[in-house]
This record gives structure tokens, C-alpha cells and sequence, in this order.
């Protein structure tokens, strides 16, 4: 039997090796939105891991679009400048495809970093800042109200956007990913559980996507028809009373293809503390094969895959055309080396580490210096 995690795959120009896709992760170690020492090393073992595709963190487009004060942003020359440092020391080294994931937190800005407790921040703590969505409703009760943006606010954070946008290119990422997911801005405009304007961007189904296609097909019409561009978006809500759920996503899928959309990255919930999550092995990717189904461009599966049979199953039936590995990943950054082990394929390494196992044949990474 031909086994398909280690075949190849193209994204628009993007040529891929493997089917493995590295999930992107905040690290909560940026300073003003630059990148750190912290990225060299988190995403330099990454880069080595033999996955295909590496995403980096959600990145925030404006200040205000951090999740935490300590969140990656691409919104000035410096945060540029941090950035490019650690995308051209893994391109040196590693052999990994590099992708930014592009994000605004909305109302679920302005919080604490995780592991001092994650709750907003509180208005008279001076990292604070107002936070900003399509409507004034707050997370839970317990968080603040955001300001409802008005026409000229979402005409700047489209702009951020796009600005984002060509910073990631010039920098050198291969490919960007809109993070219209988990309940932050973009998911907050497409569920009616955060958005109940009355304007031209709330209520109907066709109201609520107008703003995130608007901000997609901006950043479309700014750059390159071949380079690839795509959206991880929440396939539910999770929640009874909404309807954002797998049919209207699938319709906002539609839509999106029509505006030369490259691929989708299928996720789900976090928009509302209601949530009842059905989590399990795998428990996403029936969202994915409905989408890929549907819609038919690339899609990515996400969300505790953590087997290489389970991974070679969602690909070889079809459900996804890749797979991305979140936990797993930090857990285990040699996570593709050991699948292609199991499938006695070959994986990329760095000639570095040539010794360390009998099943690393054939594929030194051939960018790295010490290759030469
Ligand atoms: C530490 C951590 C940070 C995360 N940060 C992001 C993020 O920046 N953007 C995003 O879309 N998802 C983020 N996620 C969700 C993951 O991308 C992934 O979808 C989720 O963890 C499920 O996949 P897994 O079961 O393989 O971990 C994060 C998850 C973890 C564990």
C-alpha cells in the first residue's frame, strides 16, 4: 500500500514535502510585539523537525491585536526587523517552509500571559489597553466591554492587515494564514454570539462575513496571484443557541474560495465560554473533510492527531490533504522523523545529527552550511 503522509503537495506556488504541518503557537515571549532570543530557539528546533510546514504564532497586525503584552506583532519597523532576524536564521538551517499565521484578539485582547493566569488584564494595570470588536458585548462577565468599532476602526485594522501582510512577504515567509479562529476578532464578526450589529456587518449570515471577506480579499488584492494565502477558521461555535456552526462555515468557505483562497485550516470554538466541546482523537477533522468535501481546495486537519497511523488514515482516506500537530509538536519536535521511520520513509535532518539514528538515510538538509 502507498502510503501518502510523505508525499508531496503544492499550496499555490508553495511546493510542500510531506503532509506534516508544525500548528501555529503563541510563545507569550515577544517584547512590544519583536520577536526574541526565545524565537531563535523555539523555532530554530522546529525548523529542523522534518515537517513540511512550520506556522508561526498567532502575530498581531495592530498593538491593540495582541492576545497578551507579551504576543508577536507585525505592525512597526522593529517588530520587522526582530522578525526577519529569526526567519533568515531558520532558513539558514533549517529546511522547513515558514508561515505566519496573521491575527487581531478583538475582545480577547489585553490579557495576562498564561502561566501568570491568563485573565484580562485589569484597567488600572498600566500593560492594559481597550479593547476593540464588533460589538460592545464582553467575553464573559467577568471581562470587560469592549468598544465597538466603528467604520473608520475597521477601516484601519483592514489596512493593518494588508500593512502586516507585505511586511510577512518582504521579510520572506512563504506563505500566511488568517487567523479568523477561536473567538478572536475576525470569528467574533462571523458568529452571532459576538457580533450583533444592525449595520451592514451584523445579523444576517451575509452581514457577519462581509468584514472578514472584506479584510481577506484586501490582502488578496495587494499581493502576488500566486502567493498563498489562506484562513484557519473556527468550524463551530460549539454552542446550541449559535448558529455558527459546520453549514455556515461551509457557505463562508465558499465565499472565500471565490476569492482565491489557497487553502483552509479547519478548527473550532472559543468563542464563548458556553462551549461544550466534544473533544477526542482526531475531533476536528470531521469539520476538515466536510470543508475539503465541499469545497474542494486544500485543507488542513487539526487538533490531537498525534499518531503517524492516524495522520497516514486522515490523508490516505481523504478527509485532509494535511495534517497539523499543535501539543505534540513541543512535546516532541522529532515528531516526523519518527513517522517517517514508521513508514520507512525519508525525512529531512541536519547532517549534525546523522549519527544519532540508523534511520536517518538520504536527506541531509541541504541549505545548512555544514552540508557544504
Ligand atoms: C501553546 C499553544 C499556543 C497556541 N497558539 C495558537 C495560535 O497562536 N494560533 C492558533 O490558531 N492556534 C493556537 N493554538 C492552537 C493550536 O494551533 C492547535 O490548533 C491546537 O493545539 C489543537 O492541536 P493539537 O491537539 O495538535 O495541540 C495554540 C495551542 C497551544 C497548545
Amino acid at each position: 500500500m502507498e502510503h501518502k503522509l510523505f508525499s508531496p503537495i503544492s499550496i499555490n506556488n508553495l511546493n510542500l514535502t510531506n503532509r506534516i504541518v508544525v500548528a501555529p503557537m503563541c510563545q507569550y515571549s515577544a517584547i512590544e510585539g519583536s520577536a526574541t532570543d526565545w524565537h531563535l530557539m523555539h523555532l530554530g528546533q522546529l525548523s529542523i523537525s522534518g515537517s513540511a510546514l512550520v506556522f508561526i504564532e498567532a502575530t498581531a497586525v495592530e498593538e491593540k491585536g495582541r492576545i497578551t503584552p507579551g504576543c508577536l506583532g507585525l505592525y512597526s519597523d522593529d517588530n520587522q526587523i526582530a522578525l526577519e532576524k529569526v526567519i533568515k536564521f531558520v532558513k539558514r538551517y533549517g529546511n522547513t517552509k515558514i508561515g505566519i499565521q496573521l491575527a487581531h484578539a478583538g475582545r480577547k485582547a489585553s490579557t495576562e500571559i498564561p502561566w501568570l493566569g491568563g485573565k484580562p488584564l485589569s484597567h488600572d494595570n498600566s500593560d492594559s489597553w481597550e479593547t476593540v470588536a464588533p460589538s460592545s458585548e464582553a467575553y464573559n462577565s467577568n471581562w470587560p466591554s469592549p468598544l465597538e468599532l466603528d467604520i473608520q476602526g475597521l477601516e484601519y485594522i483592514k489596512k493593518c492587515f494588508v500593512n502586516s501582510a507585505k511586511r510577512a512577504i518582504e521579510i520572506g515567509f512563504d506563505i500566511i494564514e488568517l487567523h479568523m479562529a477561536h473567538g478572536y476578532l475576525i470569528h467574533q464578526f462571523l458568529s452571532p454570539i459576538s457580533n450583533t450589529r444592525t449595520d451592514k456587518y451584523g445579523s444576517t449570515f451575509e452581514n457577519r462575513i462581509r468584514y472578514p471577506l472584506e479584510i481577506f480579499k484586501a490582502i488578496r488584492d495587494e499581493i502576488s496571484s500566486d502567493y498563498p494565502i489562506g484562513v484557519r477558521f473556527s468550524a463551530t461555535d460549539w454552542v446550541e443557541f449559535s448558529s455558527w456552526n459546520i453549514e455556515e462555515a461551509t457557505k463562508f468557505a465558499l465565499k472565500l474560495k471565490e476569492l482565491g483562497c489557497d487553502f483552509f485550516d479547519v478548527s473550532s470554538g472559543g468563542n464563548s465560554p458556553k462551549q461544550n466541546i466534544v473533544s477526542g482523537p482526531a475531533y476536528q477533522t470531521r469539520f476538515a473533510s466536510r470543508i475539503k468535501s465541499e469545497v474542494g481546495i486544500p485543507t488542513i486537519a487539526v487538533g490531537q492527531i498525534n499518531e503517524p497511523l492516524q495522520a497516514e488514515s486522515i490523508i490516505s482516506t481523504g478527509q485532509a490533504d494535511l495534517i497539523a500537530i499543535g501539543r505534540g509538536m513541543l512535546y516532541n519536535p522529532r515528531w516526523a522523523w519518527h513517522a517517517a521511520e514508521v513508514f520507512k520513509k525519508e525525512s529531512a535532518y541536519p547532517p549534525q545529527y546523522a549519527r544519532s539514528h540508523h534511520s536517518l538515510i538520504g536527506l541531509p538538509i541541504p541549505g545548512n552550511p555544514q552540508t557544504k
